[in-house]
């Protein structure tokens, strides 16, 4: 089938591959001009593991076409997926800007039936708002339908996450609307995905449901990580003691600095706000924003444990990005920490694999913060090293080069990523989380 895909960002381009790449014919509209011109010569504009490679592929059986014209995305398909950015929006709202502008630009053009499907994550109900704008904006008596069909990619496994979902959750109204998406998502039905159909309304809440009871799972155990070290137990072994109740599960239940990226704080933030809207408290989500925030101060008041006096300390950094296997800082409890030690008087020596051009443009290179082209030259001459992001790379640390290059061994992991008894085998002073 042909579809259309409107904005390619972080969802919009990964659904434009994985459609190509299971069958379909794509048009992808951006307006950006540097996105675009890099998107037509097969380069992707994000960094996802196994994009670029798809992205090429799909570009040499020219089975997508990327433009700035949403006349050309509306003629070119009668299934629309819109994809534009719902960032957080001043006090906690989404800010719907792009839908509201990218919905009145594709009304003119409409001129024969077209299913409108939102896949950026929305307030409930915002479908309403599409359709109204549509019919006040469209030129001619053409009708059309919206349908929600939500994302659940994560960043770093969005390819994975998009080709082997865990369910795919659509929104419709009629009948019509449900053919077109069976035949849309035919592979995954042939894949025994589970394909759930909802109205509209469900399926908008569903998306912010599931990043606020993820985002929920994290604040939670690391409620519990506050216990476990003031009592002398164990976070990970509490986590996995607690993960094994099939009702429960075992993941996202990993204690530490907290959670970050474009989705959870936006998401949580949001559907507090929705719920406000319809007279709704969600008090509970208040508590996980709040736990979340409360974890940047732990973090500080465990580095100035260590150091004691901050003044002329040099802390190496390992990890920047909000989560490994991407170039992405937004939100990352790294930003939080990395002001609040400015602020103070170390300097820094910063490594992450992937994220260090998106740091600089927040934290530029100068006298008291450098970065560094891999993880053993940052250790040079540091007091400790603090890890904030858990790259697959640092696992593996040559001690010997440790110890030779830092002042003193002292490791502050934000990612429980080791074994602290293996830590103090190594003679390495070792500072974790709830342990
Ligand atoms: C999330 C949701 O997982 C995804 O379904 C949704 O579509 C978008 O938002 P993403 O934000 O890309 O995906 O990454 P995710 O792997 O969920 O991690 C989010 C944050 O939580 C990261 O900062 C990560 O470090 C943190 N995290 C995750 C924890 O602190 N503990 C955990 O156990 C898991």
């Amino acid at each position: 089938m042909k579809l259309t895909i409107i904005g390619a960002g972080y969802v919009g381009l990964v659904t434009a591959v994985c459609m190509a790449v299971i069958g379909h014919e794509i048009c992808c509209v951006e307006k950006n001009q540097n996105k675009l011109k890099k998107l037509k010569k097969g380069e992707p504009t994000i960094y996802e593991p196994g994009l670029e490679e798809m992205l090429k592929e799909i570009n040499k059986e020219n089975k997508i076409i990327f433009t700035d014209d949403i006349k050309e995305g509306v003629f070119f398909s009668d299934y629309i997926f819109l994809c534009v950015g719902t960032p957080q929006g001043e006090d906690g709202h989404a800010d719907l800007s792009q839908v509201e502008e990218t919905v009145r630009e594709m009304s003119k053009y409409i001129d024969k039936y077209k299913l409108i499907i939102e896949k950026s994550t929305v307030p409930v109900n915002t479908h309403k708002w599409v359709e109204r704008t549509i019919k006040r904006y469209i030129k001619n008596k053409a009708n059309f339908e919206i349908a929600s069909n939500p994302e659940f990619l994560r960043e770093g496994t969005a390819i994975n996450d998009f080709l082997n979902p865990d369910r795919i959750v659509i929104g419709i109204n009629t009948n019509k609307a449900k053919k077109i998406m069976e035949q849309i998502y035919l592979p995954f039905k042939e894949n025994n995905i589970p394909i759930i159909y909802t109205s509209i309304p469900s399926a908008e809440i569903i998306k912010h449901s599931s990043n606020s009871f993820l985002a929920l799972k994290i604040s939670f155990i690391n409620m519990i990580s506050d216990l476990c070290e003031k009592a002398g137990a164990d976070i990970e072994e509490v986590a996995n003691g607690i993960g094994l109740d099939s009702r429960i599960g075992n993941q996202f239940l990993k204690a530490g600095i907290g959670y970050g990226g474009s989705c959870f704080p936006k998401d949580v933030k949001a559907f507090i706000r929705i719920a406000e809207y319809y007279g709704v408290n969600f008090s509970l989500l208040k508590e996980v924003e709040r736990i979340n925030k409360s974890r940047i101060k732990k973090i500080i008041d465990l580095i100035y444990n260590v150091l004691w006096i901050g003044k002329n300390k040099t802390i190496a950094v390992w990890g920047l990005s909000f989560k490994p296997d991407t170039d992405d800082i937004r939100e990352a409890p790294s930003i939080k920490i990395v002001k609040e030690l400015l602020e103070k008087d170390v300097n820094l020596k910063l490594y992450d694999p992937k994220a260090m051009e998106n740091f600089k443009k927040v934290f530029c290179e100068n006298e008291r913060i450098k970065y560094f082209k891999n993880k053993y030259e940052v250790l040079e001459n540091a007091d400790v090293l603090i890890i904030l992001t858990e790259w697959e790379e640092f696992r593996n640390i040559e001690y010997s080069k440790l110890k030779e290059k830092m002042k003193f061994p002292i490791i502050i992991d934000g990612r429980n990523m080791f074994n602290k008894k293996e830590m103090q085998n190594r003679e390495i002073e070792y500072y974790s989380i709830g342990r």
